[in-house]
């Protein structure tokens, strides 16, 4: 099939076709790309409401999405996935930059020569018998100084309504892009062709993906190829794909950050705001930290974002931040009325949920939802599902996509083009043993250090003994495009840049355990008290007591008013086992060594310290 055969169309004859750009690189680039994967249709999408009724009645009639009862759940959508396309994987996510060195240990390189000819040969035709989208985003408020431009092409009208919600998709970018703005190049097809190479039609799927995958970054040339899944941070290429992996790299060569980041704004009693940043690995806590519902009196904490946080020092030389995204894409079980009510509410209509449980009623349910499971169901898989069947109804890594706009606790200036000003980082893992619940960095090398070593227990150690640590530095570790002892040393080098200016840095733990192995800290809304602390020392108002690790709360400086947490808890959670510490230095010695020499001399400093202060 030549390109003048390939029809512009609207996926259907029900709408008019858009005639999409007058961009001739873009143009370029579409027909360059269709001819590769060979669509029947060309559909330039223009972000618009009738758009989204027309893709979503498309896969309603093609049994792809569930229509939620609208009594309960208005304009709301349940997709199931093939049970073997439920996750992002790691093992098919490729840095392609020339030289193997600069993906560094931690990622999987691959020559981008031998890539392109391998991705030539998988995607050639894995459109034929489809539609092919052509999706313009913004990552950022539209024309902002942060912001950044991109386009999808897709062969998922899934993904086409997931990208609606996820990004500021939509007309006013191909204009951009017509007055000479820059923007990234992604591919993507979930490789499941309807023509076979024998020009013969194949059915369709309910979920069609293809059970080899590629996830292919080229931070060389800023390109993102994605074959075979259809799901999430694999699909929606504009998230970890381009905002993390690609943008790490621009934002090594221009002088900013892209971070796998929440934000948040406090508010205090006496008025004062402060704006929060705060880097935690997957499924621990961002979310929930970004919609936190303060527990003590008179403070307020407002969302920012919950996922993705770009960072750029401004021209007043502090560091501002934007939530690049326009939605969220959260994990949905373990959100419930109990641990994450403005979640809840956030997600009371116009929301895409994937891979979670049908109720009898036609709405939804999810383990954590509700206490008390519903006594029928139809679970993830499609199944019938009872309370004692034994698995769970919703699968574990089952999500909701929902406008930020609808989030009850939204900031006012949550779209603010400058972004906001960022007072304080905040990193944390998930770690059961030594690390207290709040320490702050000495310096921002040694925040720096904090953020370098985030780690999780890979088995749950007993107090006081560390085990393997399972590291995720910077909660960036499945995201950084680049090698990651230069990240580092791009970080320290922003040090540098901000000054005095830098924001404080802290590490925070939520999840010490006892000796009976519960955790020490309740969480979730009483984490306030941490920052109302984090602000105390922001304003100078709490001394704070050295340690070997950080400056952590002095004694009465943490507010515990009505809290029933007894003393030999709190004196738990703030504990520094020197010993116990002394072997972390040594695992993270030997952590540094795979780097080949390339670690920042400023963290090698900083373990240096570390060993200093922890002698006895
Ligand atoms: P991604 O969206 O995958 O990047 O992850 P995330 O960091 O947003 O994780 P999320 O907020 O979805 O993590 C949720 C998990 O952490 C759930 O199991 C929560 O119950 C748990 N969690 C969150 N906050 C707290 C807390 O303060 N204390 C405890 N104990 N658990 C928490
Ligand atoms: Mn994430
Ligand atoms: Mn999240």
């Amino acid at each position: 099939m030549t390109i003048s055969e390939i029809s512009v169309g609207t996926g259907s004859s029900a709408r008019p076709a858009n005639r999409g750009t007058t961009d001739p690189a873009l143009q370029a680039w579409v027909k360059e790309i269709a001819a590769i994967t060979q669509p029947t249709e060309i559909v330039w999408c223009d972000g618009s409401i009738a758009e989204a009724d027309h893709l979503t009645k498309l896969l309603i009639a093609e049994d792809k999405l569930i229509r939620l009862n609208p009594e309960w759940r208005p304009n709301s959508y349940l997709a199931r996935t093939d049970p073997k396309d439920v996750a992002r994987v790691e093992d098919r996510t490729f840095i392609c930059s020339t030289y193997e060195e600069d993906a560094g240990p931690t990622n999987n390189w691959r020559d981008p020569k031998q890539m392109r000819a391998e991705l030539r040969e998988v995607f050639t035709g894995s459109m034929r018998g489809r539609t092919m989208y052509v999706v313009p985003f913004s990552m950022g408020p539209l024309g902002g100084p942060i912001s950044q431009l991109g386009v999808e092409i897709t062969d998922s009208p899934y993904v086409v309504l997931n990208m609606g919600i996820m990004t500021r998709m939509g007309d006013r970018v191909y204009r951009m892009i017509e007055e000479g703005e820059a923007w990234v190049r992604t591919v993507h097809s979930v490789g499941y062709s309807l023509v076979d190479e024998d020009g013969q039609p194949r059915e369709d799927l309910a979920w069609p993906c293809n059970d080899t995958k590629y996830i292919v970054q080229f931070p060389d040339t800023r390109e993102v190829w994605s074959f075979g899944s259809g799901y999430g941070g694999n699909a929606l290429l504009a998230k970890k794909c381009f905002a993390l992996r690609i943008a790490s790299v621009m934002a090594r060569d221009e002088g900013w950050l892209a971070e796998h980041m929440l934000l948040i704004k406090i508010t205090s009693p006496e008025g004062k705001s402060y704006h929060v940043a705060a880097a935690f690995p997957s499924a621990c806590g961002k979310t929930n930290l970004a919609m936190l519902r303060p527990t003590i009196p008179g403070w307020k904490v407002e969302t920012i974002g919950d996922d993705i946080a770009w960072l750029r020092p401004g021209t007043d030389g502090r560091l501002w931040a934007i939530n690049p995204e326009a939605g969220f894409f959260g994990v949905a079980p373990g959100t419930g009325t109990s641990t994450n009510q403005t979640a809840v509410d956030t997600l009371w209509g116009n929301t895409i949920f994937t891979n979670v449980a049908l109720r009898e009623d036609g709405d939804v349910w999810w383990e954590g939802l509700t206490d008390t499971p519903p006594a029928h169901l139809t679970d993830w898989e499609g199944k019938p599902w009872t309370p004692d069947s034994g698995r769970p109804a919703a699968h574990p890594n089952s999500r909701f996509t929902v406008s930020a706009a609808q989030c009850p606790t939204i900031a006012e200036d949550w779209e603010d083009v400058d972004g906001v000003p960022i007072d304080a980082i905040l990193f944390g893992g998930r770690r059961a043993t030594n690390v207290p619940l709040v320490a702050q960095a000495r310096s921002w090398k040694h925040g720096v250090f904090m953020g370098a070593t985030i780690s999780s227990e890979k088995t749950a150690a007993a107090e006081g003994t560390v085990g393997e640590l399972r590291r995720d530095p910077f909660a960036m570790l499945p995201f950084c495009g680049y090698n990651m002892a230069d990240y580092w040393a791009h970080w320290v080098k922003m040090g540098r840049t901000l000054g005095t200016q830098a924001p404080e840095i802290f590490q925070v733990n939520w999840f010490r355990k006892g000796d009976d192995g519960s955790f020490l800290w309740p969480g979730f809304g009483e984490n306030a008290r941490v920052l109302e602390w984090i602000v105390g020392r922001i304003e100078g108002t709490h001394a704070g007591e050295n340690t070997a690790v950080g400056v952590i709360p002095a004694e009465g400086e943490l507010n515990l008013d009505g809290l029933d947490l007894d003393a030999d808890a709190v004196r738990q959670l703030f504990a520094v086992d020197k010993k116990s510490w002394r072997a972390e230095c040594d695992l993270t010695e030997e952590y540094f060594e795979q780097f080949n020499g390339k670690v920042p001399a400023a963290l090698q400093a900083e373990l240096a310290s570390l060993r200093y202060h922890l002698k006895d």
